[in-house]
């Protein structure tokens, strides 16, 4: 396995509209590492994550997971490895059911019963929604939707989980509870957010975005705490104080 575990290298992206969200960006992240992906409006946070499990492919440049780049011919095997939760549930989620919409994705990699069960079973129990099991998947409230929609994507037993956006719309409870979901998530995980708060407090490392290219790539409280690179960046410095009473809820 290669000890870098996601790598971009000089990675350009054009949309077939005419803009380039990003303009040659790189990284390599390690196996297990967390990473918090911030920027503003626009940024180049979404377009990135679409590359990271081949939605979208470098207009140059490459994108590798492990030894395996993201490519056409290797499509299959990237998205048995990345699991990606989208910014709005509802892209997710399709099954008439919340067990349905879990199951979906082990029994397309042609697990047996027995094992998507199991998969289904513990990847609910890990977010804290084994009891909507037989719910109706369009009756959950948003916070509900974000847990399934996550659950979706831990049944698929991915290497690598990329979040966008994910405690956006989600009241302290729901969010405290996505925070230690992640938590407990031991492989590589990327989250972009606007909740600079979230990532202080679970991701030791930052990737800092601005027009689509890397404006900075280091520890989370170092860069946060730069008020002229937060500003240039247009992000406000994270509220500790609320950092610290939100940890209580
Ligand atoms: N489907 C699209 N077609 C054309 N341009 C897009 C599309 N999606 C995003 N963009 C543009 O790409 C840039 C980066 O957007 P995006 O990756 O969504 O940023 P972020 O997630 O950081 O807000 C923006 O200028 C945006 O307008
Ligand atoms: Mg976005």
């Amino acid at each position: 396995m290669s000890h870098h575990y996601v790598s971009f290298d000089n990675v350009r992206y054009r949309y077939p509209s005419g803009s380039e969200a990003l303009k040659g960006v790189s990284f390599l992240i390690t196996h297990g590492e967390k990473v918090g992906l911030v920027g503003s409006n626009g940024a180049g946070k979404s377009t990135l994550i679409l590359h990271v499990n081949g939605l979208l492919y470098p207009t140059s440049g490459t994108v590798n997971i492990g030894d395996v780049p993201v490519e056409k011919s290797t499509l299959s095997i990237i998205r048995q490895k990345v699991g990606v939760v989208f910014q709005n549930a509802d892209d997710q989620l399709f099954m008439p059911t919340v067990e349905e919409d879990v199951a979906f994705g082990p029994i397309n990699m042609g697990l047996p019963m027995s094992e998507v069960k199991r998969r289904v079973e513990d990847s609910l129990v890990a977010v804290g929604a084994e009891h909507l099991r037989k719910s109706t998947t369009y009756r959950l409230s948003g916070g509900q939707k974000r847990s399934v929609a996550i659950a979706t994507v831990l049944a698929m037993g991915p290497e690598v989980l990329v979040l966008d956006e994910p405690s956006s719309n989600l009241d302290p409870h729901a969010r405290r509870l996505l925070i230690r979901q992640m938590e407990g998530f031991s492989h590589t995980c990327i989250v972009a957010s606007h909740d600079l708060d979230m990532i202080w407090e679970l991701c030791p490392r930052t990737i800092v975005m601005k027009n689509g290219v890397v404006a900075a790539d280091g520890p989370t409280k170092l860069l946060l705490n730069d008020i002229p690179l937060m500003e240039s960046c247009g992000l406000e410095q994270p509220n500790l104080a609320k950092i610290e009473m939100l940890m209580k809820c």
